[in-house]
């Protein structure tokens, strides 16, 4: 595949998707600019080689219409003072005055276009829509990793349009921190795997068994886990209808010789409440109080997971340990972060915008060998499944 450094952008008009799909508060404010501060080097690059630069992106989930919240202003203003530049900022990304704004687009501006989404031609990958984008441009890039597992427009549409496209330095870095932990692993491989649910992540706990030394599950998924082994969890978070899925995975392990760690102690709270009575319990081995419910992992659970972690090789994880937005249950995936980060001479991997977060949180992340921007897209990836954004550059 090429590279957009094979590419002779300057005076060229050069289109980057990027994923500036950023948490914001009710004033319009970006609490979290990650996503954007990734896409510097690419920006920095490409302005020092003379490109006209459109940048275009979604944020939230629009149905196809305008929806002032959910507008890409406030990150016009958040990306020009990052990048202590001028960025444009045009109110629709189609139509005549777009138009006129890209034609008007001298070497080394930045021009962003509205929010994707609020054409409803995004979302179904509409050709006309994806041609209309790519027309505007003569060199097609994609800096959008969180988001190239949509078959959207502006992600698999706009490369079999396009004149010329090519991954950006993001796409490029995220690719090869996932291959280097993944394909070509320094032994012990360990994955930690959170969240709530087992719904959302039973395809990559699956396809984990096929590439894991050892496998760690924590977070309100691991109840199903206990659950499918007859023990009891009191009013815990439970998937009643993956038990037998849960079963399978257990079995999978054992038979395979993979050790599959699950909590042996968790702490439950009287309700979902930063206040509420607390007791750690051992389980299988303690009486849960009735109506209670698991919030977080425990101590010998937290020590437990951290010896494996720090044996390991290469670490990939995925989702906190517990209720991590409420600091009275933040402490298990907080523990979790300071094992990944401290496990001497190990590369570790970190997907997943919560565990992101909690590296961030416990001030480690500069330890983290990667933290990728991706949430679903890096799932994508551990599920063992092609990119259709990447794959779109690839056949092009
Ligand atoms: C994300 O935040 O995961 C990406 O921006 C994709 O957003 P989506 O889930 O709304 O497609």
């Amino acid at each position: 595949m090429k590279s957009v450094r094979d590419f002779d952008v300057s005076g060229k008009k050069v289109m980057v998707r990027v994923d500036y799909n950023v948490p914001m508060d009710d004033h319009g404010n970006i609490t979290d600019d990650n996503r954007i501060r990734a896409t510097l080097p690419l920006i920095g690059y490409l302005i020092e080689k003379k490109a006209a630069i459109i940048l275009i992106s979604h944020m939230g989930r629009p149905d196809g219409g305008p929806v002032p919240a959910l507008s890409l202003a406030p990150v016009a203003q958040c990306l020009g003072t990052l990048a202590g530049h001028e960025v444009l900022f045009a109110p629709d990304c189609l139509g005549r005055d777009v138009e006129a704004k890209v034609a008007a687009l001298a070497p080394g501006q930045i021009l962003l276009l509205e929010n994707l989404r609020f054409h409803k031609g995004e979302k179904k990958n509409d050709p006309d829509f994806a041609k209309a984008l790519a027309d505007l441009c003569d060199i097609y890039v994609n800096e959008a990793f969180a988001v190239s597992h949509r078959k959207e427009a502006s992600v698999v549409g706009i490369p079999s349009f396009a004149k010329s496209c090519a991954p950006g330095f993001l796409l490029e870095k995220e690719m090869q921190s996932y291959r280097d932990a993944m394909e070509n692993p320094r032994h012990p491989l360990a994955a930690v795997i959170g969240g709530a649910k087992v719904s959302s992540k039973l395809n990559a706990l699956l396809n984990m068994l096929n590439v894991v030394d050892s496998l760690i599950i924590g977070g309100a998924m691991a109840n199903t886990f206990l659950k499918s082994k007859g023990i009891n969890i009191g009013a815990s978070m439970v998937e009643d209808d993956l038990l037998d899925a849960a079963r399978d995975i257990l079995a999978k392990a054992e038979k395979r010789g993979i050790p599959l760690l699950l909590p042996v102690d968790l702490i439950f709270a009287s309700a979902l409440d930063g206040g509420a009575e607390r007791r750690t319990v051992k389980i299988g081995k303690e009486d849960v109080p009735d109506g209670w419910m698991a919030l977080d992992i425990g101590e010998d659970t937290m020590k437990l997971f951290s010896d494996e972690i720090k044996k390991a090789g290469t670490i990939v994880w995925n989702g906190p340990m517990g209720v991590f937005e409420m600091e009275a249950f933040c402490e298990g995936t907080m523990a979790v972060a300071r094992a990944v980060a401290g496990a001497d001479g190990a590369f570790s991997i970190v997907g997943g915008g919560d565990t992101a977060l909690a590296a961030k949180v416990c001030g480690v992340a500069d330890r983290v060998g990667y933290i990728s921007t991706g949430g679903g897209a890096f799932l994508h990836l551990m599920e063992g499944k092609e990119l259709p954004g990447v794959a779109a550059l690839e056949y092009m």
